[in-house]
């Protein structure tokens, strides 16, 4: 049976870099449906009677945004993956693959990040609301399984990056603000740019087409109820990110870190060897440096136009 794909967020970074590479496939934008709306969501399975859904669609943003906004990251993304699954079940979609992110890990990990222990103690607090909502999702997917049979499957991410992502200064993440910032500062003629932190915690970035791939693999190739890391583990420190794209960009001028900023968790390695185990090649992960200059170029091309910057 053909399938018939469902992809929330599909305006997001990765429902962009998923639409490269499918070639069918209804992709919703929150305009399309508010998933928190119960109603909506469950018109929309009617309307299009998926037999299949990537769930990308969720309340997303950096250090600053997850803590000044606690409670909108809450209750937004539990009331959306409740829909989502909800409608789901209900109209008996055959798979649901959804993403959490390393991020909801707990702060006191064994490193590297194993599945096992998602919930085995509290996230870090900046993000503890996101946190505790995405470690939800998987607990819905596991209660429907449980009960119903349903082949509901979780997906973890590490850091994504890539083209259509949010630019914003205050509710982007790390890679995105960098490029901002440095950007900004060669067309300003700034002889220095500030960037929060200290550069050194060292951190997994992964490109968004390279998990797009990764989850249509998914798709066809794992239906257990244990949430799968996904990421590129190559760890490299952010005050290295910064210098990569220092010279991607063509900015002459000094770096400089306020320390008085956050700069999250030191480190915090993902073991991916449960997705290679299924016959993912490591090797298919873009490098860090391909990966940052393909961004830009399409940061170049399309600014101001920029999510966050316009
Ligand atoms: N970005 C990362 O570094 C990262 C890391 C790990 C995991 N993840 C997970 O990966 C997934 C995709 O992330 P992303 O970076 O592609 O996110 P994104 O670029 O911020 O896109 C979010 C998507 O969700 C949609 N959305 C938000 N609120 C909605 C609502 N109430 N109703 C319907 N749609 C709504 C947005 O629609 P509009 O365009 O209409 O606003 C957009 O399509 C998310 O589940 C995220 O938690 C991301």
């Amino acid at each position: 049976m053909n399938k018939k794909i469902l992809v929330t967020g599909g305006t997001g970074m990765v429902g962009h870099a998923l639409k490269q590479i499918m070639s069918d496939g209804t992709f919703i934008s929150s305009t399309d449906c508010d998933l928190r709306n119960k109603e909506d969501v469950f018109r929309l399975y009617k309307k299009h009677k998926p037999t299949h859904v990537v769930h990308l669609a969720a309340k997303v943003g950096g250090i600053a945004a997850n803590s000044n906004y606690l409670a909108d990251f809450y209750i937004d993304n539990v009331e959306i993956n409740t829909n989502v699954l909800a409608a789901a079940h209900y109209n008996n979609t055959e798979k649901v693959v959804s993403l959490l992110s390393t991020c909801i890990y707990p702060d006191k990990a064994k490193y590297p990040l194993t599945e096992n222990q998602i919930h085995l103690g509290p996230p870090h607090s900046s993000n503890y609301a996101y946190a505790y909502a995405k470690r939800m999702l998987d607990i819905q997917s596991r209660a429907y399984r449980d009960q119903y049979g349903r082949n509901y499957i979780t997906v973890v991410p590490n850091n994504l990056y890539g083209e259509n992502d949010n630019f914003h200064l205050e509710d982007s993440h790390v890679i995105p603000a960098l490029m901002r910032k440095i950007h900004d500062a060669k067309i300003n003629d700034i002889p220095s740019v500030t960037l929060w932190g200290d550069g050194t915690p060292l951190r997994e970035f992964t490109y968004s087409k390279d998990l797009s791939e990764v989850l249509l693999f998914l798709l066809d190739n794992y239906d257990s109820p244990e949430p799968i890391n996904v990421g590129n583990t190559s760890e490299i420190s952010i005050s290295s990110i910064a210098l990569i794209l220092k010279d991607i960009i063509g900015y002459s001028g000094n770096i400089l870190w306020d320390t008085s900023k956050p700069k999250g968790q030191l480190r915090k390695p993902s073991d991916n060897s449960k997705l290679i185990s299924l016959g993912w090649d490591p090797n298919q992960y873009t490098s860090i440096i391909k990966g940052l200059q393909n961004t830009y170029n399409w940061y170049i091309i399309n600014y101001p136009n920029v999510r966050g910057v316009e």
